[in-house]
């Protein structure tokens, strides 16, 4: 069986289009929006050069930002069980609206999942 590369199968558009539609909906997610900044910019050109490594594709985000160590990278922020439950939702919702589907999308979500519970360093808030 041949063996393809995630970043390759998913394509640089695709993933493009995959990060606004996630960064829209965190914009909007009141879990999420305390600890982003307004302008999401940078954070979405960032996440894009992440993403593209993550999955195996080019170092991009090493490349310019230098060892992605990202569980270090999140310590500024309270990363509480319910922003890693937001987070994935919004990841979910993004993945529906592009047609990601299948074994691929399984796959990719449930690597996100262990990633972004390796992300969390803080007990939930009181609502
Ligand atoms: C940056 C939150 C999970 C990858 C950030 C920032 C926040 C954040 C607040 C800073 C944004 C900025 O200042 O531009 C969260 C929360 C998560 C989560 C609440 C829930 C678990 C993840 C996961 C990944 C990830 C699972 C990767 C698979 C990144 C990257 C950056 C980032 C690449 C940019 C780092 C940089 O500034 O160079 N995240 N994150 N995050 N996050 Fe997360």
């Amino acid at each position: 069986r041949k063996y393809t590369i995630p970043y390759e199968e998913l394509g640089a558009e695709k993933l493009s289009e995959l990060i606004h539609a996630f960064y829209a909906r965190v914009a909007k997610h009141p879990h999420l929006i305390p600890i982003f900044p307004e302008d999401l910019t940078e954070t979405i050109r960032k996440q894009i050069q992440f993403q593209t490594q993550y999955l195996g594709g080019p170092n991009l985000y090493t490349e310019e930002h230098g060892h992605p160590m990202m569980r270090a990278r999140h310590m500024n922020f309270k990363i509480t069980p319910d922003r890693a439950q937001a987070w994935l939702e919004c990841m979910a919702e993004a993945m529906d609206e592009v047609g990601l589907d299948g074994q691929f999308r399984e796959t990719y979500f449930q690597r996100l999942v262990m990633t972004a519970h390796h992300m969390i360093n803080a007990e939930n808030e009181d609502e």
